[in-house]
């Protein structure tokens, strides 16, 4: 059988008919598929994407099929794929904005396609409010050990609100020994590019929690010192 979006959906929701799957995504039968593009594309180092919205009538919900493709250095697409759910579980079982999660397959997914990139956001009404939303976020994933370096290039937004999109190898694994600053100095200058300025809620943030971790460096029992010691 021919490879289609139409099989792609019904296998991924596991149904038989386009019908029932347009019924499960919360539309009727009669909901129609618009393709942006045709075929898959290439999203960046780790995926193959698909974007499309299902329209009925007024509505219309944008929506994205993701592959996962890891690069070298992962044990295996399926492990790659796991991950990338682990991870999206626990950031946002602390609160942190994800995009909806339609359906989960074999190494792809269904989820809620977002309109804009946050820097995309500069200049606009919205770039101080996404600015202290996504200085939240880089916060949080910090104090939950991760340690993303270009974490606000993976952010879109929904209104005012920073959302997580990219769960794969730059966000990685908590790694907790690995002090946090590099972190947050490069969100602090990326959030700064926003247009923000240098004394808003969200450079404050972020630059009250780089204070806080170099202090707790030198009372010395943060439990990264030593890393911070030995790459000094
Ligand atoms: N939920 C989403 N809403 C809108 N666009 C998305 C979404 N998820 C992915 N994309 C698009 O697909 C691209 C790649 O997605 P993602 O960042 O998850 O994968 P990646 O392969 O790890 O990319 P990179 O190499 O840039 O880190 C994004 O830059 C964006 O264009
Ligand atoms: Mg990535």
């Amino acid at each position: 059988m021919a490879w289609s979006l139409e099989n792609e959906l019904r296998d991924l929701i596991g149904v038989n008919e386009i019908g029932e799957a347009m019924e499960r995504l919360g539309f009727s039968r009669r909901a129609s598929i618009t393709s942006l593009r045709s075929g898959w594309r290439r999203g960046g180092a780790e995926t193959y994407v698909y974007e499309f919205d299902l329209v009925e009538g007024a509505r219309e919900a944008p929506m994205i099929l993701k592959a996962c493709t890891p690069g070298f250095g992962v044990a295996s697409v399926r492990s790659s794929f796991q991950k990338w759910l682990q991870r999206r579980r626990s950031v946002s079982e602390r609160g942190i904005a994800t995009p909806h999660l339609y359906a989960v397959g074999d190494c792809v997914l269904l989820e809620e396609r977002l309109p804009t990139k946050l820097t995309a956001a500069k200049g606009t009404g919205l770039a101080s409010d996404l600015a202290l939303s996504a200085a939240s976020m880089v916060v949080d994933l910090v104090d939950m050990g991760y340690r993303p370096v270009d974490l606000i290039s993976d952010l879109w937004c929904r209104g005012a609100v920073a959302v997580l999109v990219d769960f794969g190898e730059d966000l990685g694994d908590p790694a907790t020994a690995v002090p946090p600053t590099k972190s947050l100095q490069a969100s602090y200058s990326c959030l700064k590019s926003l247009g923000v300025s240098g004394d808003s809620q969200a450079l404050r943030l972020i630059s009250s929690r780089i204070a806080d971790f170099v202090q707790e460096c030198f009372v010395g029992d943060a439990k990264w010192s030593e890393s911070t010691k030995n790459s000094n």
